[in-house]
Protein backbone atom coordinates (compact mmCIF):
# COMPACT_ATOMS: atom_id res chain seq x y z
CA UNK A 1 0.00 0.00 0.00
CA UNK A 2 1.28 2.97 -1.10
CA UNK A 3 0.85 6.17 1.58
CA UNK A 4 1.25 9.91 1.29
CA UNK A 5 1.68 12.09 4.71
CA UNK A 6 1.80 16.14 3.72
CA UNK A 7 3.46 17.47 6.68
CA UNK A 8 5.61 14.86 6.94
CA UNK A 9 8.47 16.98 8.95
CA UNK A 10 5.91 18.68 11.58
CA UNK A 11 4.98 17.48 14.83
CA UNK A 12 2.26 15.23 13.92
CA UNK A 13 3.37 13.95 10.72
CA UNK A 14 6.64 13.25 12.13
CA UNK A 15 4.64 11.03 14.89
CA UNK A 16 2.46 9.87 12.09
CA UNK A 17 5.45 8.86 10.09
CA UNK A 18 6.63 6.78 13.15
CA UNK A 19 3.82 4.68 13.63
CA UNK A 20 3.37 3.49 10.63
CA UNK A 21 7.00 2.69 10.23
CA UNK A 22 6.71 0.97 13.52
CA UNK A 23 3.62 -0.63 12.95
CA UNK A 24 2.86 -1.06 9.31
CA UNK A 25 6.00 -2.30 7.35
CA UNK A 26 3.76 -3.46 4.25
CA UNK A 27 3.44 0.67 3.67
CA UNK A 28 5.55 2.07 1.53
CA UNK A 29 5.59 5.56 2.89
CA UNK A 30 6.01 8.92 0.95
CA UNK A 31 5.56 12.30 2.64
CA UNK A 32 6.44 15.69 1.06
CA UNK A 33 7.79 18.55 2.31
CA UNK A 34 8.97 22.33 1.36
CA UNK A 35 12.13 23.54 0.71
CA UNK A 36 12.70 25.17 3.95
CA UNK A 37 10.97 23.23 6.23
CA UNK A 38 13.26 21.99 9.12
CA UNK A 39 13.78 18.30 9.16
CA UNK A 40 14.78 17.45 12.71
CA UNK A 41 11.62 15.53 13.35
CA UNK A 42 11.85 13.19 10.86
CA UNK A 43 15.91 12.95 11.01
CA UNK A 44 15.94 9.50 12.74
CA UNK A 45 13.46 8.05 9.96
CA UNK A 46 14.54 10.10 6.56
CA UNK A 47 16.20 7.03 4.95
CA UNK A 48 13.23 4.48 5.41
CA UNK A 49 10.89 6.86 3.31
CA UNK A 50 10.47 8.93 0.12
CA UNK A 51 10.45 12.69 0.57
CA UNK A 52 8.93 14.63 -2.00
CA UNK A 53 9.98 18.54 -2.72
CA UNK A 54 6.60 20.28 -2.99
CA UNK A 55 4.49 23.31 -2.46
CA UNK A 56 1.18 22.78 -1.41
CA UNK A 57 -0.12 26.25 -2.22
CA UNK A 58 1.35 25.53 -5.83
CA UNK A 59 -1.09 23.29 -8.35
CA UNK A 60 1.45 22.01 -10.71
CA UNK A 61 3.38 21.18 -7.53
CA UNK A 62 1.21 18.70 -6.05
CA UNK A 63 -0.08 17.57 -8.85
CA UNK A 64 3.03 15.96 -9.78
CA UNK A 65 3.83 14.53 -6.59
CA UNK A 66 0.20 12.70 -6.83
CA UNK A 67 0.93 11.75 -10.28
CA UNK A 68 4.34 10.17 -9.10
CA UNK A 69 2.98 8.61 -5.89
CA UNK A 70 -0.48 7.68 -7.34
CA UNK A 71 -1.31 7.02 -3.20
CA UNK A 72 -3.91 4.30 -1.68
CA UNK A 73 -4.28 6.77 1.34
CA UNK A 74 -3.38 10.05 1.68
CA UNK A 75 -3.23 12.08 5.49
CA UNK A 76 -3.35 15.52 4.91
CA UNK A 77 -1.69 17.34 7.94
CA UNK A 78 0.47 20.44 6.38
CA UNK A 79 -0.83 23.78 7.50
CA UNK A 80 -0.79 26.77 9.12
CA UNK A 81 -1.52 25.49 12.86
CA UNK A 82 -0.78 28.31 15.12
CA UNK A 83 -3.62 30.01 16.33
CA UNK A 84 -2.57 33.69 16.85
CA UNK A 85 -0.01 33.77 13.88
CA UNK A 86 -3.64 33.67 11.70
CA UNK A 87 -4.43 37.48 13.14
CA UNK A 88 -1.14 38.56 12.17
CA UNK A 89 -1.52 37.02 8.78
CA UNK A 90 -4.67 35.73 7.91
CA UNK A 91 -4.70 35.27 4.28
CA UNK A 92 -1.41 33.25 4.21
CA UNK A 93 -3.40 30.73 7.24
CA UNK A 94 -6.43 30.87 4.62
CA UNK A 95 -4.24 29.76 1.58
CA UNK A 96 -2.49 27.80 3.02
CA UNK A 97 -4.95 25.97 4.99
CA UNK A 98 -7.56 26.13 2.02
CA UNK A 99 -5.97 26.26 -0.88
CA UNK A 100 -3.31 23.43 -0.78
CA UNK A 101 -5.99 21.23 0.27
CA UNK A 102 -8.37 22.03 -2.74
CA UNK A 103 -5.03 21.02 -5.06
CA UNK A 104 -5.15 18.31 -3.33
CA UNK A 105 -8.32 16.98 -3.95
CA UNK A 106 -8.38 18.53 -7.61
CA UNK A 107 -5.24 16.92 -8.59
CA UNK A 108 -6.70 13.85 -7.03
CA UNK A 109 -9.93 14.21 -8.98
CA UNK A 110 -8.61 15.24 -12.54
CA UNK A 111 -5.79 12.12 -12.37
CA UNK A 112 -8.83 10.04 -11.95
CA UNK A 113 -7.15 8.27 -8.59
CA UNK A 114 -9.52 6.91 -5.67
CA UNK A 115 -7.65 6.89 -2.56
CA UNK A 116 -9.05 7.29 0.87
CA UNK A 117 -7.84 10.48 2.25
CA UNK A 118 -7.70 12.31 5.99
CA UNK A 119 -8.09 15.83 6.21
CA UNK A 120 -6.82 17.05 9.76
CA UNK A 121 -9.73 19.60 10.35
CA UNK A 122 -10.24 21.06 14.29
CA UNK A 123 -12.50 21.69 17.15
CA UNK A 124 -11.17 25.60 16.68
CA UNK A 125 -14.06 24.92 14.41
CA UNK A 126 -16.47 24.94 17.26
CA UNK A 127 -15.25 28.06 18.65
CA UNK A 128 -18.04 29.68 21.23
CA UNK A 129 -19.34 27.01 22.69
CA UNK A 130 -21.35 28.02 25.62
CA UNK A 131 -21.29 25.51 28.49
CA UNK A 132 -24.28 24.09 27.91
CA UNK A 133 -23.38 22.71 24.94
CA UNK A 134 -20.57 20.38 26.21
CA UNK A 135 -19.35 17.79 25.73
CA UNK A 136 -19.44 18.57 22.08
CA UNK A 137 -20.50 16.54 19.08
CA UNK A 138 -19.79 16.47 15.44
CA UNK A 139 -24.05 18.08 15.13
CA UNK A 140 -22.73 21.45 17.36
CA UNK A 141 -22.87 24.36 15.71
CA UNK A 142 -19.37 25.81 14.26
CA UNK A 143 -18.73 29.57 15.28
CA UNK A 144 -15.20 29.88 14.47
CA UNK A 145 -13.09 32.65 16.69
CA UNK A 146 -10.25 33.23 14.67
CA UNK A 147 -9.06 33.24 10.27
CA UNK A 148 -7.43 29.87 11.92
CA UNK A 149 -10.80 28.41 12.81
CA UNK A 150 -12.43 29.87 9.64
CA UNK A 151 -9.71 27.88 7.44
CA UNK A 152 -10.59 25.02 9.48
CA UNK A 153 -14.36 24.99 8.93
CA UNK A 154 -13.42 26.28 5.08
CA UNK A 155 -11.19 22.75 4.76
CA UNK A 156 -13.48 20.61 6.44
CA UNK A 157 -16.77 21.68 4.09
CA UNK A 158 -14.77 21.24 0.96
CA UNK A 159 -13.93 17.53 2.62
CA UNK A 160 -17.74 17.26 2.75
CA UNK A 161 -18.12 18.99 -0.76
CA UNK A 162 -15.91 16.68 -2.77
CA UNK A 163 -17.36 13.65 -1.02
CA UNK A 164 -20.86 14.82 -2.79
CA UNK A 165 -19.83 16.51 -5.68
CA UNK A 166 -17.12 13.92 -6.50
CA UNK A 167 -17.68 10.81 -4.51
CA UNK A 168 -13.55 11.31 -3.23
CA UNK A 169 -13.45 9.10 0.01
CA UNK A 170 -12.49 12.02 2.51
CA UNK A 171 -12.62 11.16 6.25
CA UNK A 172 -13.06 14.53 8.15
CA UNK A 173 -11.25 14.51 11.38
CA UNK A 174 -12.15 17.05 13.94
CA UNK A 175 -8.73 16.52 16.45
CA UNK A 176 -8.71 18.46 19.28
CA UNK A 177 -6.11 19.60 21.17
CA UNK A 178 -2.80 17.45 21.15
CA UNK A 179 0.17 17.28 22.03
CA UNK A 180 3.63 15.72 23.24
CA UNK A 181 7.63 15.38 22.28
CA UNK A 182 8.26 17.68 19.56
CA UNK A 183 5.47 20.18 20.06
CA UNK A 184 6.08 23.59 18.88
CA UNK A 185 7.50 25.90 21.21
CA UNK A 186 4.74 28.39 20.36
CA UNK A 187 1.81 25.97 21.97
CA UNK A 188 1.13 26.14 25.19
CA UNK A 189 2.14 23.17 27.16
CA UNK A 190 5.14 23.23 24.88
CA UNK A 191 5.97 26.89 25.62
CA UNK A 192 5.27 25.87 29.65
CA UNK A 193 7.33 23.10 29.46
CA UNK A 194 10.33 24.99 27.69
CA UNK A 195 10.29 27.81 30.17
CA UNK A 196 10.45 25.70 33.04
CA UNK A 197 13.30 23.71 31.50
CA UNK A 198 15.34 27.17 30.88
CA UNK A 199 14.89 28.47 34.49
CA UNK A 200 15.81 24.82 35.96
CA UNK A 201 18.89 25.35 33.84
CA UNK A 202 19.38 28.73 35.05
CA UNK A 203 18.99 30.01 31.50
CA UNK A 204 16.65 32.87 32.76
CA UNK A 205 15.40 34.76 35.52
CA UNK A 206 12.67 32.26 37.47
CA UNK A 207 9.54 34.21 35.78
CA UNK A 208 6.69 32.43 33.82
CA UNK A 209 5.20 34.17 31.37
CA UNK A 210 1.42 33.17 30.32
CA UNK A 211 -1.32 34.41 28.66
CA UNK A 212 -5.21 33.18 29.42
CA UNK A 213 -5.31 30.92 31.92
CA UNK A 214 -8.74 30.41 32.40
CA UNK A 215 -9.78 28.70 29.04
CA UNK A 216 -10.66 24.76 29.04
CA UNK A 217 -8.97 22.32 26.47
CA UNK A 218 -9.11 18.80 25.49
CA UNK A 219 -5.89 17.15 25.09
CA UNK A 220 -4.77 14.02 23.68
CA UNK A 221 -1.15 12.46 23.26
CA UNK A 222 -0.14 12.84 19.78
CA UNK A 223 0.49 9.05 19.81
CA UNK A 224 -2.97 8.60 20.51
CA UNK A 225 -3.66 10.74 17.82
CA UNK A 226 -1.36 9.78 14.88
CA UNK A 227 -2.88 6.24 15.96
CA UNK A 228 -6.82 7.63 15.42
CA UNK A 229 -5.77 8.89 12.41
CA UNK A 230 -4.48 5.84 10.90
CA UNK A 231 -7.67 3.90 12.16
CA UNK A 232 -9.88 6.68 10.47
CA UNK A 233 -8.79 5.47 6.77
CA UNK A 234 -8.64 1.71 8.04
CA UNK A 235 -12.32 0.99 7.70
CA UNK A 236 -15.24 1.95 9.90
CA UNK A 237 -15.33 5.51 8.80
CA UNK A 238 -17.58 6.67 6.28
CA UNK A 239 -16.64 9.06 3.29
CA UNK A 240 -17.97 12.55 3.87
CA UNK A 241 -18.40 12.21 7.25
CA UNK A 242 -17.01 14.35 10.22
CA UNK A 243 -15.04 12.77 13.10
CA UNK A 244 -13.91 14.04 16.83
CA UNK A 245 -10.88 12.82 18.03
CA UNK A 246 -10.63 13.51 21.56
CA UNK A 247 -9.94 12.64 24.99
CA UNK A 248 -13.37 13.03 26.68
CA UNK A 249 -11.95 14.92 29.44
CA UNK A 250 -10.90 18.87 29.51
CA UNK A 251 -8.26 20.71 31.76
CA UNK A 252 -8.02 24.47 32.39
CA UNK A 253 -4.62 25.96 31.30
CA UNK A 254 -3.99 27.20 34.65
CA UNK A 255 -4.03 22.89 35.66
CA UNK A 256 -1.91 22.41 32.69
CA UNK A 257 0.55 25.18 34.65
CA UNK A 258 0.02 24.11 37.78
CA UNK A 259 1.10 20.18 36.34
CA UNK A 260 4.03 21.05 34.81
CA UNK A 261 5.21 23.32 37.64
CA UNK A 262 4.47 20.55 40.00
CA UNK A 263 6.67 18.12 37.95
CA UNK A 264 9.64 20.47 38.20
CA UNK A 265 9.00 21.25 41.85
CA UNK A 266 11.61 24.73 41.16
CA UNK A 267 10.33 27.60 42.36
CA UNK A 268 8.68 29.81 39.99
CA UNK A 269 7.01 33.09 39.61
CA UNK A 270 3.87 33.36 37.13
CA UNK A 271 3.07 36.80 35.33
CA UNK A 272 0.46 37.82 32.56
CA UNK A 273 2.17 38.88 29.34
CA UNK A 274 -0.41 40.83 27.40
CA UNK A 275 0.97 40.12 24.00
CA UNK A 276 -0.15 36.54 25.07
CA UNK A 277 -3.67 37.53 25.19
CA UNK A 278 -6.04 36.72 21.65
CA UNK A 279 -8.45 38.76 20.11
CA UNK A 280 -10.84 36.38 20.79
CA UNK A 281 -9.88 33.45 22.68
CA UNK A 282 -12.28 29.71 22.45
CA UNK A 283 -13.31 29.64 26.00
CA UNK A 284 -14.14 25.54 26.29
CA UNK A 285 -13.39 22.58 24.07
CA UNK A 286 -14.58 19.36 25.40
CA UNK A 287 -15.57 16.53 23.12
CA UNK A 288 -17.51 13.89 22.73
CA UNK A 289 -15.40 10.86 20.93
CA UNK A 290 -18.66 8.36 21.04
CA UNK A 291 -18.82 8.51 17.14
CA UNK A 292 -15.08 7.84 16.21
CA UNK A 293 -14.83 5.41 19.03
CA UNK A 294 -17.69 3.39 17.71
CA UNK A 295 -16.80 3.55 14.56
CA UNK A 296 -12.87 2.97 14.45
CA UNK A 297 -12.53 1.23 18.51
CA UNK A 298 -10.08 3.38 19.34
CA UNK A 299 -9.35 5.40 22.57
CA UNK A 300 -7.18 7.26 24.15
CA UNK A 301 -4.34 5.05 26.03
CA UNK A 302 -1.64 7.83 27.08
CA UNK A 303 -2.71 9.62 30.14
CA UNK A 304 -2.13 13.30 29.99
CA UNK A 305 0.12 13.60 33.12
CA UNK A 306 2.61 10.95 31.59
CA UNK A 307 2.36 13.49 28.42
CA UNK A 308 3.64 16.71 30.09
CA UNK A 309 6.19 14.30 31.54
CA UNK A 310 7.35 13.77 28.53
CA UNK A 311 7.64 16.82 27.38
CA UNK A 312 9.67 17.98 30.21
CA UNK A 313 11.89 15.35 29.20
CA UNK A 314 11.96 16.50 25.47
CA UNK A 315 12.59 19.92 26.77
CA UNK A 316 15.36 19.08 29.36
CA UNK A 317 17.35 16.83 26.68
CA UNK A 318 17.21 19.50 24.27
CA UNK A 319 18.29 22.33 26.06
CA UNK A 320 21.63 22.22 27.28
CA UNK A 321 23.37 24.28 29.20
N1 LIG B 1 0.28 29.25 23.02
C1 LIG B 1 -0.03 29.72 24.23
N2 LIG B 1 0.95 30.35 24.98
N3 LIG B 1 -1.29 29.56 24.70
C2 LIG B 1 -1.57 30.02 25.93
C3 LIG B 1 -0.63 30.68 26.74
C4 LIG B 1 0.69 30.85 26.23
O1 LIG B 1 1.57 31.42 26.87
N4 LIG B 1 -1.23 31.01 27.91
C5 LIG B 1 -2.48 30.59 27.83
N5 LIG B 1 -2.71 30.00 26.63
C6 LIG B 1 -3.99 29.44 26.18
C7 LIG B 1 -4.48 29.94 24.82
O2 LIG B 1 -5.07 31.24 24.94
C8 LIG B 1 -5.48 28.86 24.49
O3 LIG B 1 -6.69 29.10 25.17
C9 LIG B 1 -4.85 27.58 25.08
O4 LIG B 1 -3.84 28.05 25.99
C10 LIG B 1 -4.23 26.64 24.07
O5 LIG B 1 -3.39 27.38 23.21
P1 LIG B 1 -2.50 26.65 22.08
O6 LIG B 1 -1.64 25.62 22.69
O7 LIG B 1 -1.83 27.75 21.31
O8 LIG B 1 -3.56 25.84 21.20
P2 LIG B 1 -4.98 26.26 20.58
O9 LIG B 1 -6.05 25.69 21.46
O10 LIG B 1 -5.05 27.69 20.24
O11 LIG B 1 -4.97 25.46 19.19
C11 LIG B 1 -4.43 24.14 19.12
O12 LIG B 1 -5.45 23.19 19.14
C12 LIG B 1 -6.31 23.19 18.00
C13 LIG B 1 -7.35 22.11 18.23
O13 LIG B 1 -8.26 22.56 19.19
C14 LIG B 1 -3.58 24.02 17.85
O14 LIG B 1 -2.87 22.81 17.91
C15 LIG B 1 -4.43 24.04 16.62
O15 LIG B 1 -3.62 23.79 15.46
C16 LIG B 1 -5.49 22.94 16.75
O16 LIG B 1 -6.33 22.96 15.61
Amino acid sequence: MRVLVTGITGFVGSHLADYILNNHPDVELYGVYRWRSRTENIEHVLKRFSNLECDLRDAASVRAVIEDVRPDRIFHLAAQSFVPSSWRAPSESLVTNIIGQVNIFEAVRNLGLDPWIQIACSSEEYGMVYDHEVPIRESNPLRPLSPYAVSKVGQDYLGYQYFMSYGLKIIRTRGFNHTGPRRGDVFVCSDFAKQIVEIEKGDREPVIYVGNLEAKRDFTDVRDMVRAYWLALDGGCKPGEAYNICSGSCWTIQSVLDMLLEMSGTAIRVQQDQHRLRPSDVPILLGDNTKFRQATGWEPRIPFNQTLKDILIYWRERIHR
